[in-house]
């Protein structure tokens, strides 16, 4: 029994793999439409969420299986005080995997430690998120035809986004990738991650505040939203929130084949001009999302075609 609570957890060749069960899902759907029947998949979401809850569910529906589904804190017993301990190991007894989000940092791995099904991380706290990074990792593949010698600039609120720490995670195995950390200086990159991923794996990478100035050496931009949630005070957010905004003008030097990446939901950060310019690949993001998502649960669940 396997869960997934952090992107190391998979190996580059298992990655590849889900890549590649992932393409085969786009070009032959109904090959996979019976492959989950008889089997459950049990939501369990403490935080908003609109595109990895529903992600989850339609791709275990066109897997043919079923779903039960638990959208917030206050509808469920944690409501009463019952631990994500209990509660893991009740879902268990309903459901034959659990996709979790959660508030609190690590609460996934709890569950997957009390549970008897495999555990998906769907967001811990402004921790990891591997769902949303293998999403991004099959974007990436379908749009360049690589994960390796790349430079990928990530902008925003690099402090708080779990998106953001995963994907680097994922991409400092891959060789010749060089990162470009953009950001406001209050929202900079955990140190955590900097020395346990970026030095430890001798990546390359610069921090820098001139958006602008690094759009030219980039080939894919990583957006990502202040996130609002996780700041003491509201001052702060409103100060920092529209810094960065992508609009038309600042792609005058970028490259051509640039692909613009955003794990969704936009707030401000991307102008809406933008989205019909080719290089934007946030819709189809959403939608590799979902076949990423069909894939894994395949693998955990120990199902082939
Ligand atoms: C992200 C998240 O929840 O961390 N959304 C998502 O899952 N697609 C990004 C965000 O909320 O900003």
């Amino acid at each position: 029994m396997r869960s997934l609570i952090d992107i190391q957890e998979l190996s580059t060749d298992e990655i590849n793999e889900l890549i590649a069960v992932a393409s085969d899902i786009i070009d032959n759907p109904k090959k996979y439409s019976e492959v989950c029947h008889g089997k459950k998949l049990a939501t369990m979401f403490f935080e908003p969420s609109t595109r990895t809850r529903l992600s989850f569910e339609s791709a275990m529906y066109e897997l043919g299986g079923n779903v039960i589904s638990v959208s917030s804190a206050e509808s469920s017993s944690a409501a009463k005080g019952e631990s994500v301990a209990d509660t893991a190991r009740t879902l268990s007894c309903y459901a034959d995997i659990i996709a979790m989000r959660h508030p609190k940092e690590g609460a996934p791995l709890v569950a997957s430690m009390h549970a008897s099904v495999p555990v998906i991380n769907a967001g811990d706290g402004g921790h990891n998120h591997p769902t949303q990074t293998l999403t991004d990792l099959l974007t990436i593949f379908r749009e360049k035809g690589r994960l390796d010698n790349m430079t990928i600039g990530f902008c925003g609120d690099l402090k708080f986004g779990r998106t953001v720490h995963s994907l680097i995670s994922a991409m400092s195995r891959y060789s010749g990738v060089k990162f470009v950390l953009i950001s406001p200086e209050e929202l900079k990159l955990p140190s955590y991650v900097k020395r346990d991923i970026l030095r430890k794996n001798g990546c390359e990478y610069k921090q820098t505040t001139d958006f602008e100035g690094v759009i030219p050496e980039l080939d894919i931009l990583y957006m990502t939203r202040v996130q609002r949630e996780r700041f003491f005070n509201e001052e702060d957010y409103l100060r920092l929130k529209d810094r960065y905004i992508l609009t038309p003008d600042k792609l005058e030097n970028a490259k051509p084949d640039l692909r613009i990446l955003h794990p969704l939901p936009r707030v401000n950060e991307i102008s809406v001009a933008i989205d019909n310019d080719p290089r934007a690949c946030y819709f189809k993001q959403v939608y590799y999302g979902k076949i990423i998502r069909m894939s894994l649960i395949m693998k955990l669940l120990g199902l082939e075609v």
